[in-house]
């Protein structure tokens, strides 16, 4: 580790200079203290683990009803069913699709992900030099939603700019086209792509059922929107992310070739090393202490899982990329607590899948070109990832 913070120093996550390379902020706002106020913008930021644990788990008091992100619910005039809302509202809108997450239902979706995979793991290296982004990461997420939600979208393209737009519009100075193209999206959902989901889908469970509690009301369109959504960006972060450490690594490709057992924990330590969300907000509803320093009621107050997941005094060498990390799995880049990722396993499947496919096929990665970060200030991603698929 280095040293602790220079005051010299900014200490603001959100400039864009931290966007490519945020680790060396958050070393800095970890060591500035349990919880960090950002004067310029009046934002209280959470770094460490201990910190944004403690901000998450107690979501009464660090609520999500006047916003998750950057933007207030007020200000921003949009309300996403899940992540924007507290109980009892969140609750009902959570039970009505709870049931289609868990691990069995999920479970039932492996043949259905593994053949796109196999298919395109097969393409990409029979290709030899490839954009992992444009070829891999970005089609198969897209693949694996039509799956689970029912709906097909225009083309990959186009789901993958409409996802990207929902993570950029309601950050710091989002410009407004995001907004746009997330209303274009859930307007398509609303015109076109409700008509061609499947007899049987999650999409029609949501809209003609109301899920499977039958308590979703209005807000059924959304819903069905916010899971259709989430799963894009999310996923093609973490299968990106997780090229670009073996990139860097290739001992711990190494390892994962020679046991591929180790594929669902090497899963957790991308997510853990580099994880896709840069953070999350709540709302304070009274005053409260966070590792003893006091936050007034009605704060803003900034959730860095990233951060958290790189903290030494949780994770031993937590700089250090692990894939046989015995508590990787401990990460809270699916988030905590009530809002904790409905999504997750999904994801999981999905990444083992690929690195399942990838592990019998590739030896190595080499970077062809630089990489190209995503300039979103919510999500973590790649616009490019130029990789040669070493075979022999
Ligand atoms: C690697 C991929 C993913 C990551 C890192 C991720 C991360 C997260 C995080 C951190 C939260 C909590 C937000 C908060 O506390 O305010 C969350 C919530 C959520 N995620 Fe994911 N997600 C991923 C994939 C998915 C997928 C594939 C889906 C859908 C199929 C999905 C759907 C959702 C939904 C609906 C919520 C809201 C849950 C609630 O508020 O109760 N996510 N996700």
């Amino acid at each position: 580790m280095t040293a602790g913070p220079s005051v010299d120093l900014p200490l603001d996550p959100f400039l864009l200079e931290h966007l490519d390379d945020p680790y060396p902020v958050y070393e800095r706002l970890r060591a500035a203290g349990p919880v960090v106020h950002l004067p310029e913008r009046d934002l209280w930021v959470a770094a460490r683990y201990e910190s944004v644990s403690a901000v998450l788990r107690n979501y009464k008091v660090f609520a999500s009803g006047l916003g998750s992100s950057y933007v207030r619910v007020a200000d921003s005039g949009f309300r996403a069913p899940f992540i924007d809302n507290d109980p009892p509202v969140h609750t009902r809108i959570r039970r009505s699709v709870q049931q289609q997450f868990q691990r069995n239902r999920i479970e039932e979706m492996r043949p259905d992900v593994r053949e796109p995979t196999e298919r395109l793991v097969e393409a990409a290296v029979a290709a030899g030099e490839v954009d992992v982004v444009t070829a891999l990461t970005q089609p198969l997420p897209d693949l694996a939603i039509r799956r689970l939600t029912g709906i097909t979208p225009p083309d990959t393209e186009t789901i993958t700019s409409w996802a990207d737009s929902v993570m950029h519009m309601v950050g710091p100075d989002a410009d407004p086209v995001h907004m746009e193209r997330v209303l274009e999206a859930v307007g398509w959902l609303a015109e076109t792509g409700l008509a061609g989901m499947p007899a049987h889908c999650l999409g029609r469970l949501i809209m003609e059922q109301g899920g499977d509690t039958g308590q979703l009301g209005d807000e059924r369109l959304m819903t069905l929107a916010s899971i259709w959504l989430a799963g894009i960006d999310s996923t093609n972060s973490l299968l990106a992310n997780a090229v670009h450490a073996f990139a860097l690594f290739p001992e711990a490709w190494d390892a994962v070739r020679a046991d591929p057992s180790l594929i669902p924990n090497a899963v957790e330590e991308v997510l853990r090393w580099d994880s896709p969300f840069r953070q999350f907000f709540r709302r304070t509803t009274e005053e409260v202490e966070v590792g003893g320093v006091t936050i007034p009621a009605d704060a803003d107050v900034c959730a860095v899982l990233p951060a958290a997941n790189r903290d030494s005094a949780r994770f031993a060498d937590a700089d250090t990329f692990d894939v046989t990390r015995p508590d990787a799995r401990q990460h809270v880049a699916f988030g905590a607590s009530i809002h904790l990722c409905i999504g997750a396993p999904v994801a999981r499947l999905e990444a083992a899948e690929f690195l399942t496919s990838l592990a019998s096929r590739v030896r190595a990665f080499e970077l062809v070109g630089t990489p190209v970060r995503n300039p979103n200030r919510e999500i973590r991603n790649f616009t490019s990832l130029p990789i040669r698929m070493v075979t022999a």
